[in-house]
């Protein structure tokens, strides 16, 4: 298999030593590169000691990546557009895993992240990486924006049924849980051991910037209340999707319609009426479980997703999406099954 020479910046963040690990065992690509900002001139090894032996140092986010096909940024909105317009202009392509080259409207991403966009001429050339959906779009894309780990849980379930027109686009709400990792790496008090074990909450409970990704990304004109919550745990994502049938639909069809929307999607796994995923389903895999139950009394169909927010949800996105732009088989150096089952 032919090799495509990759480099990522970001290394220190959850996001970012999960892609590495992912890239260094992954028969298709060669790390030539790596850097973080508080990690300059150390050796791997020193960083993660997990990861000694591989010879790599890191290097400064501003150095030259010109040598590298392909560059994963793993950094804070806001952040990623700094550096982009110099990988493009090296002639990397580029996989951002933060949100700066989501939105392709420069104003919707200054409405929704309160800032205006700092590479606004790059955005014409960037896809939305949500595989599933723009899989033809990502083949030949110069800048993917990988899609953020709510909205691919969520997306993935309730696209295709607002696709197929058999639920109500009003009303929707989601319930939204995931674990700390979600947050990434920086300190924060609330997010210390002690305020988080044994403890559970909803946070941003108006107004998280997901929201928008999710309205934008659904296919429909949607009104949607999407509330997240912190998990004590270290990894995974579950969204839970109140939707109502359309009258005259069977609850049968909800599980028809995914079948068909995924028949060619190695890493999605629709269930029937009345199985419903768990974490540990997907927990260190890049697949994601739908199941649904309906309630006939007042025509709701429950729908979860699950899926690892550091896998789908990000590094194993990223590197699906390197995948198909490289011209490789989708579910190449990805992990297909959850360890624990
Ligand atoms: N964690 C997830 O589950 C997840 C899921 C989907 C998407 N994402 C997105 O992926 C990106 C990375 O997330 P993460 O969870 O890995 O975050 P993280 O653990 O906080 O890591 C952030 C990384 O960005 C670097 N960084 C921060 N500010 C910087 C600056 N001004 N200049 C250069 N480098 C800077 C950090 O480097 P230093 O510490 O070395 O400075 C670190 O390597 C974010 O945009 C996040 O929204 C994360």
């Amino acid at each position: 298999m032919k090799k495509s020479r990759v480099g990522i910046i970001g290394v220190t963040g959850y996001a970012g030593a999960e892609l590495l690990r992912l890239l260094l065992e992954h028969p298709g690509a060669e790390v030539v590169k790596i850097a973080a900002r508080s990690a300059e001139g150390r050796p791997l090894g020193e960083i993660y000691p997990g990861l000694a032996g591989t010879g790599l140092v890191c290097t400064s986010p501003s150095d030259s990546f010109s040598e590298c096909d392909f560059v994963f940024t793993a950094l804070p909105h806001g952040v990623s557009m700094e550096y982009i317009p110099a990988l493009r202009a090296g002639g990397s392509r580029v996989i951002d895993l933060g949100a700066d080259f989501r939105f392709q409207d420069p104003e919707l991403y200054a409405k929704v992240y309160q800032s205006q966009h700092q590479a606004a001429d790059l955005l014409a050339e960037s896809v939305y990486g949500l595989v599933e959906f723009y899989r033809d779009e990502v083949r030949e894309a110069r800048i993917v924006g990988n899609p953020g780990c709510y909205p691919t849980a969520v997306l993935l379930g309730l696209r295709p049924l607002l696709a197929a027109g058999i639920v109500h686009s009003e009303g929707i709400i989601i319930d939204a849980k995931s674990g700390v990792s979600g947050a990434g790496r920086g300190l924060s008090q609330d997010r210390l051991f002690g305020e988080l074990n044994e403890n559970f909450r909803a946070y941003k409970v108006v107004g998280h910037r997901h929201t928008a990704e999710i309205s934008h990304y659904s296919g429909a004109d949607i009104q949607v209340t999407f509330t997240p919550h912190l998990l004590p745990l270290q990894r995974g994502i579950l969204a839970t999707m109140y939707l109502t049938l359309k009258p005259g639909v069977p609850a049968s069809t909800v599980f028809e319609v995914w079948a068909e929307a995924y028949h060619e999607a190695p890493f999605v796994h629709p269930h029937p009426r009345g199985v419903i995923p768990e974490l540990r389903w997907v927990v260190r895999s890049n697949c994601c479980h739908l199941g649904y139950d309906y309630d006939p009394e007042l025509s709701r169909v429950i729908v979860v997703s699950v899926i690892d927010n550091l896998l789908k949800g990000a590094a194993g996105q990223g590197v699906q999406n390197f995948n198909i732009m490289a011209g490789l088989p989708e579910e190449t150096g990805l992990p297909l099954y959850s360890p624990v089952v």
